[in-house]
């Protein structure tokens, strides 16, 4: 288990691979179930959840499966309403001054036996997640931009840090089941973390981050998107790997850090050929070699991504690993 190795800290001559957003619209497989069924069904019927979440282990070969889902699933067990639209943000239907969180009382059950069933068919490591809680917290407002949930931390700190509070149990009882239901590991998307000043993440973000991550038992990356302000904090996070995206240099980050680094091929790389494509992954490989890497890239895969391209990638990882 390769994978598993890298992220307890075990180094070794070959590098994991899996991709963010692998099960996914670049996947015809996936297109075509979408065709039968929202993207919310999608998410909430175990089977589905399920057979989802094989597709690109079966279809790409990728060294770990993450769980078919939405960051924003857990907000049903606030009663929200979430709408998906293709091609816009997701819509969250929520009132922010009235939020009550009573435990999950088996809002979310269908996350958990979709898990179970997914163990039944395969040996891959099974990634879970769930949202950074500023992350989440972002979604709440409807605003593409973010404007406004930063003007809400800004101007209404208190309200904002009880807001987090709720998010930050919620996100640790619901990756507790899903590491009690069978998840090898979690994955923390804190996608949006990048948008604050960094003393702002330090001080109104990152003590919910660390509760989370110290409160769960089992291994876990911390990913977040265009950090570079923020790595010095990031990596006092006691996770077992970070992963960033391509607006970094993996290598020089290794020099503050002795944990695994996740990352970092920049997605765009998929809509080329294959002889860039070799180019740039082989870069990112060489780059990383002797070091604890697990290769992904340094954000989800494009929808447009030619699904050609995605195997071919990961045949370059498996094939450099190889000589
Ligand atoms: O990585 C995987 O393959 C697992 C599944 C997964 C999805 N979303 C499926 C999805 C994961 C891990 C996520 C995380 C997620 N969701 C994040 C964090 C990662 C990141 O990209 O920064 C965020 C910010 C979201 C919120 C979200 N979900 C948005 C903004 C959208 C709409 C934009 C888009 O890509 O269409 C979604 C929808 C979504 N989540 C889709 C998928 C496959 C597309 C749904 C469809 O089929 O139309």
């Amino acid at each position: 288990m390769i994978f598993l190795d890298r992220l307890n800290g075990i180094k070794g001559p070959k590098t994991p691979v899996w991709l963010m957003r692998q099960a996914g619209r670049a996947l015809k497989e996936y297109r075509d179930l979408r065709r039968d069924y929202s993207f919310l069904q999608m998410c909430t019927v175990p089977e589905l959840v399920a057979k989802t979440t094989l597709l690109p282990v079966d279809i790409l070969g990728v060294d770990a499966a993450i769980l078919f889902s939405d960051i924003l699933i857990p907000l049903l067990a606030l009663n929200a309403k979430i709408f998906y639209h293709e091609g816009t943000p997701p819509v969250v239907e929520i009132d922010i001054n009235n939020l009550h969180y009573n435990g999950l009382s088996n809002k979310l059950n269908f996350v958990f036996e979709g898990i179970k069933l997914i163990k039944t068919q395969t040996n891959r490591p099974l990634i879970g997640f769930a949202a950074g809680p500023f992350t989440l917290f972002c979604y709440l407002f409807n605003d593409a931009k973010f404007y406004s949930p930063k003007a809400f931390l800004y101007q209404e700190t208190k309200k904002f840090k009880k807001i987090m509070e709720l998010l930050t149990t919620l996100t640790i009882d619901y990756l507790n089941a899903q590491l009690k239901s069978g998840c090898d590991c979690y994955q923390l998307f804190d996608s949006w973390a990048g948008i604050l000043p960094p003393k702002i993440y330090k001080e109104y973000v990152f003590d919910y981050n660390l509760r989370i991550l110290s409160s769960l038992k089992k291994p876990s990356i911390y990913f977040a998107h265009s950090a570079n302000h923020l790595i010095d904090y990031i990596l006092d996070l006691p996770t077992n790997a970070y992963s960033f995206d391509w607006k970094v240099d993996l290598k020089t980050i290794s020099k503050k850090t002795d944990k695994c680094l996740q990352g970092n091929l920049d997605n765009t790389i998929l809509l080329t050929n294959k002889e860039t494509i070799k180019k740039h992954t082989h870069d990112v490989l060489n780059n990383m070699q002797g070091l604890l890497h697990i290769f992904n890239l340094g954000h989800g895969v494009l929808p447009q991504t030619p699904q050609d391209n995605l195997k071919f990638l990961v045949d370059v990882v498996r094939e450099y690993n190889n000589n």
